[in-house]
């Protein structure tokens, strides 16, 4: 592939749209989303005007952890439909011309993969068990684990089995979920059948892959014992788990298989995008090296809180961390793992990064409309910043996060884990209205939906704001439109200063002019240049004094 292809490849500016297969639409009415329902609504996303679909795992899983615990690689869960439909799904995809990103998880696979229940099944220390990272535990009688590691949702990263004789034995390693037993990468087998599912996909005809818990695959050398928590990290490599630098090799690898799928002549490159919470941005730009990864998520900026200095902290190091490798940045402000940002907003911002865990009726609950206009301005200003975007099911709805679903509905293993102190992340995983009306809003024929929706959901419904003016779901076809006309996710951002209270900048266009981004970050009223062309603003307001707070506009 040739610099120039690069320069204007069309992942470079692309605008991503996460579907989370349980949540999207219900085609057979059991109350959870499958693959004949997400065929059936791709036209939603062709009249929004996005660029592809990213879908959350579908494949062969328990549902632990939601389908990121895989037991077969290579087919589609039951729950969700068959491999065929996920030939029509990609098939449909490309007839409407949205590309289709998948989700490959290979940091763990389920305990009920067939590679687990071998290594369950066999001796310590056999080939099956060197797939996995078993190790025998510490003290007199391996009664403790081998290190202090502890588990993302809560609670610790070993757990013992029992050895054929019925006695305890080894301990296998989870960063995450009991049920979802790490791989251990310093055994070829493990990239090799890697390698042999990324091509399984790219010749069913995916256009790349998410690829889940992208900075945890190597572990150090020895698994030393972790000298401070995950939250207390100003570097994620000084933790032995994250971040190490042979993900890198493999990542190298894996950009091969990609780049041996392109077609001459055609913007056809297939994709890697990681998700990888590292720190600092520096390190999260190796991700993008030109013989690495495409796309790495920036989580630095989806965390900033709503003060304008930071947030322009934020974009001006994310911008200059990736700059030497040409990549481009990849902004995200939802995810299926966050309190959605409608909602996250909602509450009184506190400086420094935001990891907020998930929202239960008896907690403080988000200003629902102060949330939703500082989330519309948020993605005003996203949307403008050059790179790529990812947008997560709903957000084009303004769909709040379901701070209220009773606690014994809940799934997210977080919830169990951490002994009840983090509800999770089902409040952000709640099927989506689609005709507002009897039964489950439009999200299937029948009434079931494996989360409760809130009654807000019946409003918020896409039929009920199709073509009305100043709807959340009319601000973003809005803004998808202007931003692929003028091309601003290739443009170049330059700052302008604006006050204390505002993040201001243009952004070079194929069109002429610069766009000026201008969003209000709760301050005074910021007056407008009397010349200017107002494009789109977040809110429909009277601008004649000035962009009020918590309010963004696209200005020419
Ligand atoms: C990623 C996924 C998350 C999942 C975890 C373990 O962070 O986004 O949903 O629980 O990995 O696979």
């Amino acid at each position: 592939m040739s610099e120039k292809t690069n320069a204007t490849a069309w992942w470079r500016d692309a605008v991503i749209y996460q579907i989370y297969p349980r949540s999207w639409a219900d085609a057979d009415g059991d109350g959870m989303g499958d693959l004949p329902g997400i065929t059936a609504r791709l036209p939603h996303l062709v009249d929004l005007g996005v660029d592809a679909v990213w879908l959350s795992p579908f494949y062969t899983s328990p549902q632990h952890d939601a389908g990121y615990d895989v037991a077969d690689y290579r087919d589609v869960d039951p729950r969700f439909g068959k491999l065929a439909d996920a030939d029509t799904m990609i098939a449909r995809a490309h007839e409407l011309g949205l590309r289709v990103l998948v989700d490959l998880v290979p940091n763990h696979s389920s305990s009920e993969h067939p590679w687990f229940k071998e290594a369950l099944a066999s001796a310590p220390g056999s080939a099956a068990r060197a797939r996995y990272v078993f190790r025998d535990g510490r003290g007199e009688h391996g009664e403790e684990p081998p290190n202090n590691w502890l588990s993302v949702f809560g609670g610790p990263g070993w757990t013992r089995v029992t050895e054929a004789d019925g006695e305890p034995g080894q301990w296998y390693l989870h960063l995450f979920d009991v049920t979802q037993p790490d791989f251990d990468w310093s055994n070829p087998e493990v990239g090799d059948e890697m390698e042999s599912v990324l091509r399984f996909w790219l010749d069913r005809g995916v256009d790349g892959f998410r690829i889940d818990v992208a900075h945890g695959l190597v572990k150090a050398d020895g698994l030393p014992d972790a000298t401070h928590s995950y939250a207390d990290s100003k570097r994620t490599d000084d933790l032995p788990m994250w971040d190490q630098p042979g993900v890198h090799d493999i990542y190298r690898r894996w950009r091969k298989v990609t780049d041996s799928y392109a077609v001459e002549g055609e913007d056809a490159d297939r994709i890697l995008c990681a998700e990888a919470w590292v720190l600092p941005v520096e390190s999260l730009a190796r991700y993008v090296r030109g013989d690495e990864l495409h796309q790495s998520f920036n989580f630095g900026f989806l965390m900033a809180p709503w003060i304008a200095k930071e947030m322009r902290a934020e974009i001006t190091e994310s911008l200059a961390a990736v700059a030497p490798y040409a990549a481009p940045q990849t902004w995200v402000l939802s995810n299926h793992d966050v309190v959605r940002h409608a909602s996250r907003l909602g509450y009184a911002p506190q400086p420094g990064p935001l990891r907020m865990p998930g929202i239960g009726a008896d907690d403080p609950q988000p200003d629902a409309e102060l949330g939703l206009r500082r989330a519309r301005a948020a993605t005003t200003t996203m949307l403008a910043l050059p790179g790529s975007a990812y947008l997560y099911q709903g957000e084009e709805l303004g769909l709040p996060e379901a701070t209220e679903l009773p606690d014994e509905l809940r799934q997210d293993p977080t919830w169990e884990r951490s002994g009840h102190t983090n509800r999770g992340r089902d409040g952000c995983r709640v099927p989506i209205p689609w005709e507002g009306g009897d039964p489950s809003y439009g999200f299937g024929p029948s009434e079931k939906s494996w989360l409760p929706q809130p009654e807000v959901f019946g409003e918020l419904a896409v039929a009920r704001q199709q073509g009305v003016p100043g709807s959340t779901l009319e601000l973003y076809r809005t803004l998808l439109g202007l931003r692929r006309e003028h091309r601003l996710g290739r443009g170049e951002l330059t700052w302008l200063d604006l006050g204390e209270d505002v993040v201001a900048f243009e952004v070079t266009t194929e069109t002429g002019a610069p766009v000026r981004l201008i969003a209000n970050v709760g301050g005074p009223n910021v007056p407008l240049p009397a010349d200017a062309e107002v494009l789109v603003c977040s809110q429909d307001v009277d601008l004649a004094d000035g962009l009020p707070a918590d309010c963004a506009a696209w200005l020419r």
